[in-house]
């Protein structure tokens, strides 16, 4: 797949269906990304369950297939041969198709003591530096140089160490994680991220032999040992495509059940949205959505780290408040240019204002089908549950970026009974 691919097909929608049914819901694209970037420190065969078919996955895949790993799959499983790596580059041409191709150098580093990896790709939100990955490595004893898109990383000396993150980047957080894996002494990391995807990542990681400690938390400890092995795990369940499902009930009214998904990952959406004409029940892992379609306004969504709003979700639960009663404030505090989907939602009708990092979203009656452009990942989910309730057809294309992190959007909703499908381009 080349960077910035424009896949030709586009999704065609007929608004102003109710959804009914149940769905299940696959693997954490932000958990499976992580962890495969981890099987670079495991000599030996990894073995991932529910393996999800998002394009950011099989491209990561392709990255460890490029070092020298050895990939089948055999019914859900991806099963991997880690034990014969041969190369420690990651290319611009992979290196751009995904964010987490930059989460790998700390993995690399720790297998080989050297990496050359060239800049990330992912949504373009924002300038999205990678500033504190580099700090952190630093920290580490890592020398790094940065010239013509690449770091290049000697790690021939590379110790534990405490980083200190100036933000809790997820990325960040993951990668010196993953750095202090295999090196000598005793890693901290200070203003940690706590994602459940990095709970997630230190379980699968500790069960190949690693010593890590406190993710979750904002001081995550990592004892350095000497190498890991053989691993078998199955990744948590993707808490955004969870949300989004909500969200396109709320918004379509009906009654949908999820399977699979954890409640406790999703309190900050649950929270805003019981109680207001619809109602949420969560037993176990299923939480049953009833909705009579007509909400009243959020006053304010901030989006924050975990636990607070997932900025993942903001694009979603934007376009529930094109259509409810009131008006909402939406300040997008993680990335300073997450708003490309307000042009493409006001095209539709909406009655949004933007100022700087906040949008201010009036509530109207009702919102008509559009030829709209998918600007990045969750912004085009947000597209689809604004199709949903449209008044006539609205096509959606540059699909290729929603394709990055749901299986398949259109038959998920679907298999609901929403109007949808995907057209050839
Ligand atoms: C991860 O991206 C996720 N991606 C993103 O999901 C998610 O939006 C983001 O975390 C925040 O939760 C994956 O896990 C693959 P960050 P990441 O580093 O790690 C700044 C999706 O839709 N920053 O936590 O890149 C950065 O600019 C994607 O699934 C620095 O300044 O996010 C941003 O303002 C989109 N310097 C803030 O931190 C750095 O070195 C949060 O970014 C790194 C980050």
């Amino acid at each position: 797949m080349l960077c910035g691919d424009k896949t030709v097909d586009k999704i065609l929608i007929k608004g102003g269906k109710q959804l009914f049914g149940e769905i299940g819901i696959s693997s954490a694209k932000n958990a499976f990304l992580p962890i495969l970037a981890g099987s670079i420190l495991c000599s030996g065969n990894v073995v991932l369950h529910k393996y999800p078919k998002y394009d950011d996955v099989t491209n990561m895949v392709e990255i460890l297939e490029n070092l020298g790993g050895k990939k089948k799959i055999v019914d859900d499983a991806l099963m991997l041969d880690m034990n014969n790596l041969t190369n420690f580059e990651i290319p611009k041409e992979l290196a751009c198709l995904t964010r987490s191709s930059i989460f790998s150098l700390g993995s690399i580093l720790g297998r080989f003591k050297f990496a050359k990896v060239a800049y990330p790709g992912g949504c373009e939100i924002g300038a999205r530096p990678i500033d504190l990955h580099i700090k952190g490595l630093q920290a580490l004893n890592v020398k790094v140089v940065d010239r013509r898109g690449y770091l290049t990383c000697d790690g021939r000396e590379m110790k534990g160490g405490n980083v200190h993150l100036d933000f809790p980047s997820v990325g960040a957080t993951e990668n010196i994680m993953m750095a202090g894996v295999l090196a000598k002494g005793k890693t901290k990391i200070f203003n940690a991220a706590k994602e459940p995807e990095i709970v997630d990542l230190q379980n699968f990681l500790n069960r190949a032999g690693a010593k890590i400690k406190g993710a979750g938390t904002s001081t995550i400890s990592i004892e350095g040992v000497k190498s890991l092995h053989n691993v078998e795990y199955t990744p948590i369940p993707d808490r955004i495509i969870a949300g989004t499902y909500i969200i396109a009930t709320v918004m379509c009214g009906g009654e949908v059940t999820l399977n699979g998904a954890k409640t406790e990952h999703l309190q900050s959406l649950i929270s805003k949205l019981d109680n207001n004409s619809c109602k949420i029940i969560t037993k176990g892992d299923k939480i049953k959505v009833t909705s009579s379609g007509r909400l009243n306004s959020i006053a304010k969504i901030e989006t924050m780290p975990y636990p607070g709003f997932p900025t993942d979700l903001q694009p979603q639960i934007m376009a529930l408040q094109t259509i409810s009663k009131g008006t909402s404030l939406i300040v997008e505090n993680l990335f300073e240019t997450r708003f490309k989907h307000t042009g493409e939602l006001i095209k539709m009708g909406a009655d949004i204002l933007i100022e700087g990092r906040s949008a201010v979203v009036k509530g109207v009656n009702k919102l008509y089908g559009a030829e709209v452009v998918a600007t990045d990942l969750r912004g085009g989910a947000g597209l689809v549950l604004a199709g949903l309730v449209a008044d006539g057809y609205t096509t959606i294309t540059n699909i290729g970026q929603i394709n990055r992190g749901y299986e398949s959007i259109e038959n998920d909703l679907y298999s609901l009974g929403a109007d949808i499908k995907r057209i050839n381009g």
